[in-house]
């Protein structure tokens, strides 16, 4: 860390606050007269909190300054009762502070050295620490090289900024904990603010479309959706289903793993071949029926470059057909004189197992919502659009995925998907001297956990393995969840920097504490008090971890509190659809009037039903809502209610309360 001379004096005695009185080799006890004043003081325009919890504070020593933290204070048990007002009357009282000590600051050069070489003595003046002192710590060499991140500032003193260099926070990735609403999104639109105007690259996967506030050399791309007229001149791009892999398709299609499994390999491998001898011309099938095997055989292997390589082409409009066609007896011939060098007639008791994969297939590649992987002809490649971004002097590409439905697997396996390829062009060297970022926001969707059916499990790993092995390739990741606990700990264990907002789960905290290293179970305690916005900076280069307030990105994501307004904006709803539907200006007890066909005054008090959500096992997708009216309603209304839904309990679709004044 470079030597910079200090702005002020940590020995200020103007911002005095006790002396210490016990010191143990991490925290020390000090008086604290001050402390039982009510209000805090000001000295020069910065607050001396003197005393308070979470404030700072320098310990005197010979040449150097020990910085702590006050974690507690309290009066001693038989001051008590001082704590009362006494009209008219300072509180004669004497309280004790806790200070966890945590690194110090040499005063002849500015230096910031790890640790406490000099513990202080009994006796020793204890200072408030002036915000630019703190500053001068967290920062180290970082404020006085160019081009830093303005992240945000100091909790206690709005105008003390916190810089970090964009090495620091983007070099060894970044992690962005907490609790919902604690302000993740805020802090990733911050940092990718900062990282555009510094000239930055980051590649940013926004999985609900909220940062589409922020246009400033971003280019947007959506994955998933489609046009919805010729008007319409927002960018839909397609990740073709032959870059994925056949354990991706698996998990898509989950065949069951009796006859559908190979099945559906051989049906793949077929319409390859088909692929490369009659590229998109007729036959569009592999007729086995009856056919040499040896003629197959022959083909596979002088072609197996071509059927065998990665993203090998093929059509998939054919599996359905194509899984039936590879429905055939095992040999040709008669059961006396079986023929195995040609494969026999259609097989109809295996047809049969394959009935239900093959109606699968049929639906699932004609899914509107899907056509951007089964359709790509129909879109540019997500692909060429990457490489577009990367080529041009814009610092974002925003791949939103508010329309991608959350039905079999597609978003996270695409996602997944896009994360290897992006390991990929790492590993060719593309982002060697143009170092980027891949931000993923909501990371606990799509990160370290398997999907698809009990058979067909896909481990989605391509996240992780960036966080493992991209840094040498220069493409690092910043990844922002609220479960901490889903990450696996070799993963977290990359993080070279934590921005921790209010965590309240203990196992999400215990998590962040062994992640963090230098974030202590004192500095932990602080997580579950925070305030939207702020954070705990926790970095490996870090001297200590630093209280900070964000500071508001100019952009700010699209976002509100935990409510339903969000789970409905979660889901990929047709816009269009919604707008066309639903009168604006219905109200609830409209609503549930012509629901539950009565008449509007009927209603009453039925509107204070609790709806309960029903979001599926993995509650990221909202299909409906039940309506328990029991115990609501008067013995009249319930026999409307029964007599129309046969039951007081009564389901309504996930659209059912969009765009009600509530
Ligand atoms: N730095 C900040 N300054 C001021 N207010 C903030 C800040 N960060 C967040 N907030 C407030 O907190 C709210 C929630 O923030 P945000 O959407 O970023 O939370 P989140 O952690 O991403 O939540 P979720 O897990 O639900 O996505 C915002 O709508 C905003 O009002
Ligand atoms: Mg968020």
């Amino acid at each position: 860390m470079n030597a910079r001379l200090l702005s002020t004096s940590p020995f200020d005695p103007s911002r005095y606050v006790g002396s210490v009185t016990f010191i143990s080799p991490d925290a020390a006890k000090i008086n604290l007269p001050h402390a039982a004043g009510v209000a805090p003081r000001q000295y020069s325009g910065y607050a001396v909190l003197g005393g308070q919890v979470g404030e700072f504070v320098f310990i005197e020593g010979e040449g150097v300054a020990v910085l702590g933290r006050i974690t507690e204070v309290r009066l001693p048990d038989s001051e008590r009762l001082k704590a009362e007002p006494a009209a008219g009357e300072r509180p004669d009282a004497h309280p004790i502070g806790f200070v966890q000590l945590l690194t110090t600051l040499e005063l002849s050069s500015g230096k910031v050295i790890s640790g406490i070489p000099a513990h202080p003595r009994i006796g020793q003046h204890v200072y408030s620490a002036h915000p630019l002192l703190v500053k001068h710590i967290v920062e180290g060499a970082d404020a006085t090289s160019e081009g830093v991140v303005e992240l945000a500032t100091i909790p206690q003193d709005a105008s003390t900024k916190v810089n970090v260099s964009p090495a620091h926070l983007f070099g060894r990735h970044c992690a962005v904990l907490g609790a919902t609403g604690g302000g993740k999104s805020w802090t990733v639109a911050r940092v990718i603010q900062e990282a555009a105007r510094l000239g930055g690259k980051i590649i940013l996967v926004d999985p609900s479309g909220e940062f589409h506030t922020f246009t400033d050399g971003v280019r947007s791309v959506f994955l998933g959706g489609q046009r919805r007229d010729a008007r319409d001149s927002r960018t839909f791009v397609s990740f073709p289903y032959w870059d994925l892999t056949e354990a991706d398709l698996f998990a898509i299609f989950q065949p069951s793993p009796g006859a559908q499994v190979p099945k559906m390999r051989e049906a793949i491998r077929s319409l390859k071949l088909n692929y490369v001898l009659h590229g998109d011309g007729e036959p569009h099938v592999y007729t086995k029926r009856d056919a040499s095997k040896r003629d197959f055989n022959l083909r596979v292997n002088s072609n197996e470059g071509l059927v065998e390589a990665k993203g090998a082409k093929y059509r998939i409009k054919y599996l359905g057909k194509q899984i039936y066609e590879e429905c055939v007896f095992e040999s040709g011939g008669t059961r006396n004189e079986p023929d195995h060098s040609v494969w026999g007639a259609y097989d109809e008791r295996i047809r049969g197992y394959c009935d239900t994969l093959v109606s699968k297939v049929f639906s699932i590649t004609r899914s509107k919502a899907l056509e951007c992987l089964f359709h790509p002809q129909d879109f540019e490649p997500l692909t060429e659009k990457l490489d577009e971004f990367l080529a041009s002097g814009d610092a974002v590409l925003r791949v939103s995925l508010e329309h991608l439905p959350f039905e079999h697997n597609a978003r996270e396996l695409l996602i997944n998907a896009v994360g290897r390829h992006l390991l990929g062009l790492a590993r060719e060297g593309r982002f060697q001297s143009m170092p980027t970022v891949v931000v993923l926001d909501e990371a606990h969707q799509f990160l370290s956990k398997s999907v698809g059916g009990e058979d067909n499990r896909v481990y989605l790993d391509a996240f992780g393995l960036i966080a493992k092995e991209g840094r040498k390739y220069g493409l690092t990741t910043l990844l922002a969840t609220q479960r901490p606990r889903d990450i696996p700990e070799d993963v977290l264990s990359q993080m070279g920097m934590f921005i921790v907002h209010r965590l309240i789960n203990d196992r999400d905290r215990e998590i962040v504490e062994k992640a963090c290293g230098n974030l202590d179970a004192s500095a932990a305690a602080f997580l579950p008090t925070l305030g939207q916005g702020e954070a705990i900076l926790v970095g490996v280069d870090f001297p200590m971890p630093t209280p900070i307030k964000v500071t508001e990105p100019l952009f700010p994501p699209k976002s509100e509190g935990p409510s339903y307004a969000k789970f409905w904006r979660k889901r990929p709803v047709d816009v269009s659809q919604v707008e066309s539907d639903l009168p604006r200006h219905r109200n609830l007890h409209d609503a549930y009037a012509e629901l539950l066909g009565l008449d509007a005054e009927e209603v009453g008090s039925l509107v204070d039903v609790e709806p309960f959500a029903r979001d599926g096992s993995r509650g990221e997708m909202l299909y409906s809502y039940i309506l328990d009216f029991t115990g609501l309603a008067s013995p009249e209304v319930e026999a409307k209610i029964r007599a129309k839904h046969g039951s007081l309990s009564v389901e309504v679709g996930a659209h059912f309360f969009d765009g009600l004044r509530l």
